[in-house]
This record gives structure tokens, sequence and C-alpha cells, in this order.
């Protein structure tokens, strides 16, 4: 048997507390290197590899770097692997493994929380704030810094900027690049992928001063918390919200925290639509016209519903879908060539999708799918079925995809139409070429490492900004791309 070593390549975490530092060239940063007896702990690195890393990261040092909810002895994790968490998105992986590979997979992350305790894990300050892709030269300059997990961003008139932050709060941005406060967010639930979430203005906003914001509104029953997807109308009248008005609930409200969806356009039918995620429940809920859960919807922009939306006459159907079959949509947008709305969305482990979105029809999750379950289980054997849309693009390994923005304007030569995604997992910015409304060739990958990409936006200045989620390392923030070539 021959004995090969593992190198574990360690992602030097990059600090970002100063300001633009940050860099992807490789010769800077040489990255540590590790040797590891590949025989001790080969199963269960194939296993995390396989099963855990869609949701835990590539490495299992990425997973390991973290603060324990529910302890780090072997037994614990044991327990943690086995039953899961259901609610917070953990599957049971029970029925999937033996004792033997539990007890494996238990060392192989036990081993990893001591390499990453050996290693002295220094901040590197890095000297450049360029970053070169195959295409695209560019300078990444912080706009805003110190927000955690930034998730939606919405371009006033003046140039100023509205952000908000997961966690419930709702930010201006000066362009003296100070954050002031907005008051009278609604209260949300900021648990597992909950809490304040989009924002979007009003198509007449510069008369009517009216944004919408999306959120996890919460219900309290005797024992448990029940959240699920709202959408708040309200007028910004210097640095508050006033008349504030819920003007959508996805029903029914669930026990779980994630697949909120919650993407927020306006088309150019002066309709709005909403994305909702499926909860978790991928049997009941995206193929079921019955419930608001797994759809992108279409309301008006007080939220009536349009009398021209597919399942209006439909009886027992909820007349806001617009379409349906759909898993998590993190990203929709304007397509400015077509009018068309674009969506991305996760898939399972593999299927990430690139959709249009047209009415009436069906996306066809978990009917057909290009991934397959978190615990190594099949989804489905169908891939393309009858009366279901195909996706323009799917991703195998999934990326994560969050925020999603066509390069319009002449600033970014070599994108120019060009449609962008924020990658959560792999952290970068991934450039798709598109060619009469398709999605062509190999992806371009850019700004890798800088952390996870929550959204990306062209401004009303025909840059391109990026919200990337802070970590331990740097602080999260709003960058923006200032093209070199
Ligand atoms: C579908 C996504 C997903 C997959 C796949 C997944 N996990 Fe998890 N896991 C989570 C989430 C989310 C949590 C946090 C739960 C919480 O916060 O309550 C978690 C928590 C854990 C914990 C407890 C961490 C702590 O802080 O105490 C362990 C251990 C763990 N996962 C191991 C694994 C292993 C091993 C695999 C692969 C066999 C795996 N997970 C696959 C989503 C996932």
């Amino acid at each position: 048997m021959n004995k090969t070593s593992y190198q574990i390549i360690l992602l030097i975490p990059i600090l970002f507390s100063n300001i633009t530092s940050c860099n992807t060239n490789k010769s800077n940063n040489q990255p540590p290197h590790i040797e590891l007896d590949e025989n001790k702990h080969k199963n269960a690195k194939v296993i995390f590899e396989n099963t855990c890393s869609g949701c835990h990261g590539e490495r299992i040092e990425t997973f390991v770097d973290r603060k324990w909810k529910y302890g780090k002895s072997k037994d614990s994790l044991i327990e943690s692997i086995k039953n899961g968490y259901a609610d917070a998105g953990m599957p049971s992986f029970k029925s999937a493994f033996s004792e033997d590979d539990f007890n494996e997979l238990a060392e192989y992350i036990m081993n990893g929380i001591e390499i990453i305790k050996k290693l002295d894990f220094k901040d590197v300050e890095v000297k450049s704030n360029i970053f070169i892709s195959e295409s695209q030269k560019i300078q990444l300059d912080t706009i805003a810094k110190g927000i955690k997990v930034p998730w939606g961003m919405a371009f006033l008139p003046n140039n100023e900027m509205l952000i908000t932050e997961r966690a419930g709060k709702l930010y201006k941005l000066k362009s003296n690049k100070t954050l002031i406060n907005i008051d009278g967010v609604p209260d949300v639930v900021a648990e597992g992928q909950g809490g304040l979430l989009d924002i979007t203005l009003h198509p007449d906003f510069s008369d009517n001063h009216i944004i919408y914001l999306s959120y996890a509104i919460f219900k309290k029953t005797d024992s448990i918390t029940l959240a699920t997807t709202a959408v708040m109308k309200a007028k910004l009248v210097g640095n508050n919200l006033i008349d504030q008005q819920n003007i959508f609930v996805a029903l029914p409200f669930s026990r779980t925290r994630h697949h909120f969806g919650s993407r927020l356009q306006f088309g150019n039918d002066g309709k709005l639509y909403i994305s909702v995620g499926e909860r978790g429940n991928e049997k009941e809920n995206p193929q079921s016209l019955s419930n608001f859960l797994g759809k992108i919807h279409r309301i008006n922009d007080d939220g009536s519903i349009p009398q021209d939306n597919p399942f209006v006459n439909q009886t027992g159907s909820i007349p806001s879908i617009y379409s349906y079959g759909h898993r998590n949509p993190q990203g929709m947008t304007l397509n400015p060539r077509t009018g068309e709305i674009w969506v991305n969305e996760h898939g399972p482990r593999g299927g990430d999708e690139i959709n249009i979105i047209r009415k009436g029809k069906n996306y066809g999750w978990p009917i057909i799918t290009y991934g397959i379950n978190y615990d190594g289980k099949i989804i489905s054997n169908l891939t393309k079925k009858d009366g279901m849309e195909q996706p323009v693009k799917y991703w195998t390994p999934s990326i994560a995809p969050s925020g999603i923005a066509f390069v319009t304007g002449d600033k970014y030569k070599n994108w120019e139409g060009g449609l962008l995604s924020g990658s959560l997992r792999f952290r970068y910015l991934n450039h798709s070429k598109i060619r009469t409304n398709k999605i062509i060739g190999e992806d371009e990958i850019l700004l890798r490492n800088i952390g996870r990409i929550r959204n990306v936006k062209m401004g009303n200045d025909g840059f391109i900004y990026v919200a990337v989620d802070g970590s331990k390392n740097w602080s999260g923030g709003i960058f923006k791309l200032v093209p070199l070539n």
C-alpha cells in the first residue's frame, strides 16, 4: 500500500478591518502545509467531502474553526451527526452511515480541531486590493464596513445607499461613508437564515419615498416560535420608516429557520416579484399551489393581486403565485435586454440553478433536479420532465449562489451584458457569459476568498457593488469594483 501524505491547505484569513486591503496573489500568501497520515481518516475524509462539505465548507478546517454549539467531545460530535438539528438545517445521518463511520468522522473532526489549534493563525496584512481574473483587472474599494451579514442593497437617487443587516438593522450609507441607523424596521427572528433580508425601492421612489423590506416574521405559540417570509411596505422619511404595513405574508408559518428565499424585484410591469423558499419541506411545499412556499410571487405595489396572475381563477390556488417548484432562490434581477426576471437558487448537493421566471411555469423541484440529497440519498432520478422548466444553467458542485446582476453600461468592457452571481460557499464572484439569452462557455471567477458574497448589484453610477459577510477575522461590508482595464 503506497503511503502518500495529504496536504492540507489552509485559507489564510485575510484581515479586512484595514479597509480595502485584500489580495489573492498566492505568492504573497503561501498557505502552510500540514502532513496527515492519510490512512487514518481516509474514509471520513471522503464522507466529509461528499456529504458534509456542501454545507460545512470544502475543507474540514473551515468547518472545525468554529464556536461549538453542541460540544466537541467525541460523543457529542457523534450525537450531532447522527441526530442532526432538523429545524436548524442540519440533517440526520442516522440511516446513512455505520457506527464505524460515525466514530471515524468524529475523530476526523477532532483531528481537524487539533490542527487549527496548532496553527499559529495569524491575520495576514495584505498589501494589495487589486484582483485579476482572465478578462478583468479591478481595484476593490471598501464602501462600508462593520456589517456582519449585509443582505440587501438599494441605491437611492442621491447616490446614498440603503443596506439591510440580517441581524435586524437597516442602515443608510451617506456619501461620506458613515452608516446611519434607520428606525422603524420590523421585529425579525434572526435565527438560522432568518432575519431582516432584502430591500427594494418603489419604482417611483423619488416621488413617494416608498421602500419594501423582506424579513423573517414570527408568531409565538405556547411552546415554539414559528417563522415565515413577509414583506413590509413603508415610507422613508429622514432616518425613519413610517406608515409600515405588511403587504405579504407567506403561509403557512413553519418551525424551520432556513430557505426563506426573500429576494425582491420590481418588473418592468410595475409589479413586485418576491421569492419564497420551500422552508425545508420539499415533499409538500414546492409542487402544491395551495401554499406560498417554494414559489415566486407577483403582487401589486400595495400588496393586492394582479388579475392577470396565472392562478387567480383556479380554485384552491394561492393567487399571488407566479411560478412554482422552486427550492430557495437567493438572487433575483431584471434582465435589462429582455425585461425578464432571472433568479439563481440553491440546489441540494449539486444542482444550484439559474432560471428565467415565466408565468405559471413549474421549475420542477423536487421532481426533477441535478442535485442529490445531503445524506447522499437520491432525490430524483429525473433531471428533465415534460411540463417542467429546464434551468438556463446549473452548478455541480453547488456554489451556493446569492445575489445576481447583469452587467450594464460600459465600465467593464470585457463583461458587458454578462451575468454575475455571488458565491457563499466558495467565496467568490462568478461571471457567466451570455449570448442571445443563453449562458455560454466557462464561468470566470473573481475576488476569490474574499468572503461569503451575499449580494451583487450594479449601482446607479455604473459600478458593480458586492455585499460580503464578515467572519471572525474580518469585518463584513460593501465593496465597489473599480475596473482597471
Ligand atoms: C444541509 C446542510 C448540512 C449538511 C449536509 C451537514 N450539516 Fe452539519 N450542520 C448544519 C447546520 C446548519 C448546523 C448548525 C445547527 C445549529 O446551529 O443548530 C450543523 C451542525 C453540525 C454539527 C454541530 C456543530 C456544533 O457547533 O456543535 C456537527 C458536528 C455537524 N454539523 C457535522 C456534520 C457532518 C459530519 C456532516 C456530514 C456527514 C454534516 N454535518 C452535514 C448543516 C449541515
